[in-house]
């Protein structure tokens, strides 16, 4: 009998205010063409003021809790996976721990930028596995905005605001003997899979924090450095989790992907050889939410009945750090 994290609800939140490439246009040297033709995005969501990373994930959280069909008191671990946290300290996980009513239990937050939800996916998936906790939320929730040179064409088209979270359960999995083949796969996370490699860090930061400069700074980035670096770790750490499972592309029913830019999507499953139509895309109207991206386009591929109970889904991430990761999952 083993232990495993099965994902019972997910959910997610946009802020109502949506900023379109058009709207951006009006005060920078830039157009929907140009913006649409190298990254997809067509418009991103922006929160309103006075509205916190806290606000966003707690929505997403009593979104995905309500789709589980669990209560806040039920609920041992929050796990918030942010850039864009509302304060310095304390950490957004427990504001967002104190608006569900859940407190008592671990409330962290985990900084991996872009690949935050994998992360936060695979420590929650940890504590879950060792009989630590029985059930966890993990949110990915960022507010972007907050955090771009409005003057930078080159950075501040890419990125939105938004939130999602999953709701993670130990179940007992009793593989049968000698089993192989899709049908006896456990239901709910199967493995996940990090890396990082920080000498390229300076690829995309920010130029503040508070023990260097003691303001949050401004997103800076190489675009062509990271797109590069992008393509060759997605691929490769894709790789890595089919064959740690021992499957290839064909098993998977679905890849959701962190929506960073639709060319790397692109060019990631170009080289593991998957059709588009098997990928959930959110990027046009979402455009970069960084660790909200996966949950945001998780929720999405559930509620338009996509996603079904049983498929195999591929997740993927890429961000600052560098950092880089994926996670199976039978939904
Ligand atoms: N509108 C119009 N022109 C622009 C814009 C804009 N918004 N931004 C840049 N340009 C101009 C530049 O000024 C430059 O002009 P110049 O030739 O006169 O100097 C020209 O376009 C080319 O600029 P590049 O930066 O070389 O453009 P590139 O083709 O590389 O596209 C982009 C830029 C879209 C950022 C690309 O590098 C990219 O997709 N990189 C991946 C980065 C990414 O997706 N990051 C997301 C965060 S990281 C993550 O989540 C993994």
């Amino acid at each position: 009998m083993n232990v495993r994290s099965q994902i019972v609800g997910c959910g997610s939140y946009l802020p109502e205010r949506v900023m379109t490439n058009d709207e951006i246009a009006t005060f920078l040297d830039t157009s929907d063409e140009w913006i649409a033709a190298r990254t997809g995005i067509r418009q991103r969501h922006i929160a309103a003021e006075g509205e916190l990373t806290s606000d966003l994930a707690f929505n997403a959280a009593d979104s995905a809790l309500r789709a589980a069909g669990i209560r806040a008191c039920e609920v041992d671990l929050i796990l918030v996976a942010t850039t864009t946290p509302d304060k310095t300290f304390p950490a957004t996980a427990t504001r967002v721990q104190a608006m569900l009513g859940a407190e008592g239990g671990p409330a962290f937050d985990l900084q991996a930028v872009c690949t935050g939800f994998i992360y936060a996916l695979a420590v929650a998936d940890s504590f879950i596995r060792l009989g630590q906790v029985d059930t966890a939320v993990v949110i990915g929730a960022e507010t972007m905005s907050r955090l771009l040179d409005w003057e930078d064409r080159s950075t501040c088209v890419l990125f939105g605001d938004g939130a999602g979270a999953v709701v993670l359960k130990s179940s007992n999995h009793h593989a049968p003997s000698g089993s192989g083949g899709r049908e006896n796969l456990p239901r709910g996370i199967l493995s996940t899979h990090l890396h990082a490699d920080g000498r390229i860090g300076n690829l995309l930061q920010t130029d503040g924090g508070p023990s260097s400069t003691g303001t949050v700074g401004t997103l800076k980035m190489s675009g062509r450095e990271v797109f590069r670096h992008a393509v060759a770790n997605l691929a490769s750490v894709l790789e890595e989790a089919l064959a740690a499972n021992g499957m290839t592309p064909a098993d998977i029913d679905w890849v959701v992907p962190h929506q960073a830019n639709r060319r790397i999507i692109e060019g990631t499953i170009r080289k593991l050889g998957l059709d588009e139509d098997r990928v959930i895309i959110t990027i046009e109207r979402h455009a970069n939410t960084s660790a909200a991206s996966i949950p945001l386009a998780l929720d999405e591929g559930v509620r338009d009945g996509r996603i079904q109970p049983g498929q195999v889904l591929l997740m993927e991430a890429m961000g600052g750090g560098m950092t880089w990761g994926a996670g199976l999952a039978r939904w």
